[in-house]
């Protein structure tokens, strides 16, 4: 399973990217505005620091100039996925991106049929967003595994499901059991992960046990 930063943040983008477990960045515009910087600028510093794919999101709502935003955008860098929204006029757009070859992350999809419909207009990741279903009372979770049949159920259809609005450590072990390509997390998600109160138990354990021994291994 492949995680993904979900954040515009380079300083906790770079910090997490030190541990290895960084295999891609998302952002929005929203995390884009939060980070007070300039939207190009940022994208390129953050393609230095992740070798994996990084979304960029357009924000022309009309196909035609969603593809002159994404030329600008796929200039940056060569490691530049192309963010989309799930309307007609972004399929479209998904359509001609990757046609040209270009990898694009269908986003803000919130149904079966939505994701089914990006597959078919050739994304490269489809992002639903699970927190944001699961705050309304539906079961966020429910969808991934649902996208997960219809997609195994076709061959032909290679998008990737990216699991998007992350809340917690549950959400990314319910990924893996229902077989999610790709998980978005944001940075302090991503930290808890390793997180458990035996293991902090247990290592205080061993060393002191150790210290108690008076030797040292160098
Ligand atoms: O960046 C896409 C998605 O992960 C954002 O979700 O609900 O945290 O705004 P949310």
């Amino acid at each position: 399973m492949k995680f993904f930063v979900d954040s515009a943040d380079i300083e906790a983008i770079s910090d997490l990217a030190a541990t290895g477990m960084v295999d891609g960045v998302t952002t929005n515009p929203s995390l884009v505005a939060k980070s007070g910087r300039d939207f190009k600028e940022l994208i390129g510093e953050i393609c230095q620091a992740v070798k994996g794919p990084v979304s960029a999101e357009v924000t022309a709502t009309q196909a035609d100039a969603m593809l002159a935003e994404a030329a600008e955008l796929a200039a940056i860098a060569e490691n530049v996925c192309i963010k989309v929204p799930l309307t007609w006029d972004g399929l479209r757009a998904t359509r001609a991106l990757a046609d040209m070859g270009r990898q694009v992350n269908v986003t803000l999809c919130f149904s079966a049929n939505q994701a089914l419909l990006a597959a078919k207009a050739g994304a490269a990741f489809i992002s639903p967003f699970v927190g944001r279903l699961d705050d309304t009372g539906a079961d966020g979770m429910g969808l991934i595994a649902d996208i997960r049949q219809i997609y195994d159920n076709y061959p032909d259809l290679e998008t990737e499901i990216l699991v998007a609005s992350v809340r917690s450590p549950e959400h990314i072990r319910q990924s893996a059991l229902i077989g999610a390509d790709v998980a978005t997390l944001p940075p302090d998600v991503l930290r808890s992960l390793i997180n458990h109160p035996l293991t902090d138990k247990g290592l205080a354990a061993f060393l002191a046990d150790w210290q108690k021994t008076g030797q040292s291994i160098t």
